[in-house]
């Protein structure tokens, strides 16, 4: 192979529409059901990584924000390079240096940007071009949202069968509809149980179950919704699958309650909203904050109503946005 080279890329975080909350093979990230999200412009992580050919032994180096990473933070960043090392057939440590335009703990799942950017600078600067479906199932392997911020657009995560077709596509390019998610910030606080964690609770509750026969159902009626740009399907649609996700959460054991009190004023403000004519919808990941989905000539008005709200700390919105995509060399 010719030299590694220090390569960077974006990726956007993405927020899921049909959720995906449970995995078949948790060390595969097989996920128990397909989910279909939308990816978030304007916020992404850029991610920069070297291989070090003079070290072949000892720790990778990690730098999120500007500060060193170790522990745990970075046992999962080099299991993952592991994958990449053995697919480029040598042992290099890597130097990675990663930043997120958007805070942590504001409700945004960095892990999908973080694994999306990590994947494609770390198989371009190690030689490798892998075709998108390749990159979103190593993408995956980091962490299971982040295969869907591999593809641009509307993109629906593939359950597949097994490791193979297990991915992401594009389902639509973002200027397909072009909604706006204002994300309602009411904590900024650490999640106590994080999704990782959270997912190998999911059998535990007797919902899951349900959830998943249905899950093919509410994957076609999103496809529709999104296909023929139809708004008041797509809101009940994410609204049912977020209650559906929820519920899954709280009766499992032990039980997980992600909502605070703004949360669910939040919920049942938006559905007034809606009832009123304004299209807006919410969906809720595992945090407390509220992605409130628009059409976009009602986004302002819904950012302000919802800044209104009290206990709501500040709305930030985003339009659809594109695939994970290489920097221009340094
Ligand atoms: C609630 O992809 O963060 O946001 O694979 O363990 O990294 P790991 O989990 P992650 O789970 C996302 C869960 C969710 C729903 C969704 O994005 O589909």
């Amino acid at each position: 192979m010719t030299s590694p080279r220090p390569c960077s890329a974006f990726a956007h975080p993405n927020i899921a529409l049909v959720k995906y909350w449970g995995n078949r093979d948790d060390a595969l990230r097989l996920p128990a059901n397909g989910s279909i999200s939308v990816n978030l412009a304007g916020l992404e992580t850029r991610t920069r990584v070297t291989w070090d050919e003079r070290r072949v032994t000892g720790e990778d180096i990690f730098t999120l924000n500007g500060s060193p990473v170790s522990g745990s933070g970075l046992k999962r960043v080099s299991e993952f390079l592991d994958l990449v090392r053995h697919m480029a057939g040598f042992d290099f440590r890597a130097d990675v240096v990663s930043a997120n335009n958007f805070p942590t703990g504001a409700g945004i799942a960095s892990s999908a940007s973080a694994f999306g950017a990590l994947a494609l600078a770390a198989t371009h600067a190690a030689g490798l071009d892998l075709a998108e479906a390749d990159l979103s199932r190593l993408a995956r392997r980091g962490s299971g949202s982040a295969c869907r911020s591999v593809p641009g657009g509307f993109v629906e995560w593939l359950a597949g069968s097994g490791d193979m077709d297990s991915f992401a596509v594009s389902l639509a390019p973002p200027e397909h509809w072009p909604l706006v998610d204002c994300l309602a910030i009411v904590s900024s606080e650490h999640k106590p149980t994080g999704s990782t964690e959270g997912h190998t609770l999911a059998p535990t509750s007797i919902l899951q179950s349900a959830r998943v026969a249905d899950a093919e159902h509410r994957l076609d009626a999103c496809r529709t919704a999104i296909r023929q740009r139809d708004f008041q399907s797509l809101a009940d649609g994410i609204e049912l699958d977020s209650n559906l996700m929820h519920a899954v959460m709280m009766t499992s054991s032990p039980p997980l309650f992600y909502w605070l009190e703004t949360s669910l004023s939040v919920m049942r403000t938006v559905v007034e909203w809606r009832r009123k004519g304004l299209p807006a919808a919410y969906t809720m990941d595992a945090g407390p904050n509220i992605h409130v989905i628009c059409e976009a000539d009602s986004a302002a008005e819904a950012a302000r109503l919802l800044a209104g709200i009290p206990g709501v700390r500040e709305v930030r919105q985003a339009g659809v946005g594109g695939p994970a995509r290489l920097a221009a060399p340094d």
